[in-house]
């Protein structure tokens, strides 16, 4: 490899734009390209960094460029070509999540990324949210003994996600898979083995998605976990992002709340919560877990062992979210 992990973030939207900038901004590290099929947009972005260029297709990118890394995070069902072509020219792979929209395109990732022994990993920043982080240290620690139940809550807004993926992403797969991914990061060394679901669409099914998801699955152990997400909150909700995650065990129990950032806004017309978590912007760089999982795929990607979820880890999490969106089409309890 060469002295800096040369990158390309393919993408250039919401998350593609925040990627390029951490990079271009990490020490160690170089932001080579950014590609959109929008050009004016992959131009735009790359102008900000001096020394990146811009393309309008992976392909020229990977004709025209040696590269480490790619950050991909285009739209979720159009992971899949991205990724097969960069693991045919073994460049290392860090896929925004979910892995894919999927089954059948996150394991051909996966095997793509295992026949060319390439690095793969997804973008679950929340396990570099240092309360979750935390948390799972305790179950690790013994502190909370046999997991019993869990409850994880994300519901937010109906005015943010549903008006950035309302009609193209489903709720579950959108919001609800990252606290799969928590979920079954802290229960390591439990399979789930049955997911019953169902949803409401009193509200948002116009714009093709829906409304709340409540989810109970059953882990190989007994342990009982129920998750709840939404996207129908109103606008003038309290929080951005209401998130809670509870844990009961046979010896302690926990609790993470992240429902408030800290920071509130009010004026004469409106008040509103401003993000200090996930990627908070100020003085031209972006923070937050966002940048802590950047700095751990470059580090990874030199070789240390970071707690990122890996393509099997994805695979599970997207089986799981999955089978929760059947088992709410059918009414009926799916076995895993
Ligand atoms: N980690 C998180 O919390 C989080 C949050 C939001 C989104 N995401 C994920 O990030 C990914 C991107 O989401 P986003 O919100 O940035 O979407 P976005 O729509 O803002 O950006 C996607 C970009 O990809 C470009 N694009 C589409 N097809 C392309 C192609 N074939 N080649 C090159 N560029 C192409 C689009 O022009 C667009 O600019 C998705 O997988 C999404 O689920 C993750």
């Amino acid at each position: 490899m060469s002295t800096s992990v040369k990158v390309a973030v393919i993408g250039a939207g919401f998350m593609g734009s925040m990627h390029a900038s951490i990079f271009a901004q990490s020490p160690g590290a170089k932001l080579v390209a950014v590609v959109d099929q929008n050009l004016d947009l992959a131009q735009t972005i790359a102008a900000k960094h001096p020394g990146c260029r811009a393309y309008g297709s992976h392909d020229e990118l990977l004709a025209a460029e040696t590269l480490d890394l790619i950050s991909i995070c285009t739209p979720d069902n159009l992971h899949r070509d991205a990724a097969l072509a960069a693991a045919a020219k073994g460049v290392h792979l860090f896929i925004e999540k979910p892995i894919a929209s999927t089954m059948e395109d996150g394991e051909a990732i996966t095997a793509a990324a295992d026949k060319a022994k390439i690095k793969l990993s997804v973008g679950y920043l929340l396990r570099f949210d240092p309360r979750y982080a935390q948390a799972r240290r305790l179950i690790a620690d013994g502190k909370i003994g046999d997991p019993i139940h869990l409850y994880a809550r994300r519901n937010s807004a109906r005015t943010e996600g549903p008006k950035r993926y309302g009609g193209k992403l489903p709720l579950a797969l959108h919001v609800t898979v990252h606290d799969v991914d928590l979920v079954l990061w802290m229960l390591e060394g439990q399979e789930p083995v049955s997911v019953y679901a169902q949803t409401t669409d009193k509200l948002l099914g116009t714009s093709g998605t829906q409304d709340t998801i409540g989810a109970i699955v059953r882990f190989s152990s007994g342990t009982l976990a129920t998750f709840e997400s939404a996207w129908s909150l109103p606008a003038g909700a309290r929080h951005m992002i209401d998130a809670r995650l509870e844990l009961i065990g046979t010896q302690g129990s926990f609790e993470v709340q992240c429902g408030d950032s800290g920071l509130y806004f009010a004026d004469a017309a409106s008040s509103r919560e401003i993000d200090t978590q996930h990627w908070p912007s100020f003085d031209g760089v972006v923070r937050g877990d966002l940048r802590e999982e950047l700095q751990a795929v470059l580090r990874w990607i030199r070789g240390t062992d970071e707690p990122l979820a890996t393509g099997r880890d994805a695979l599970r999490s997207l089986a799981l979210t999955r089978a929760m969106m059947k088992s709410a089409e059918t009414g009926e309890i799916v076995k895993l």
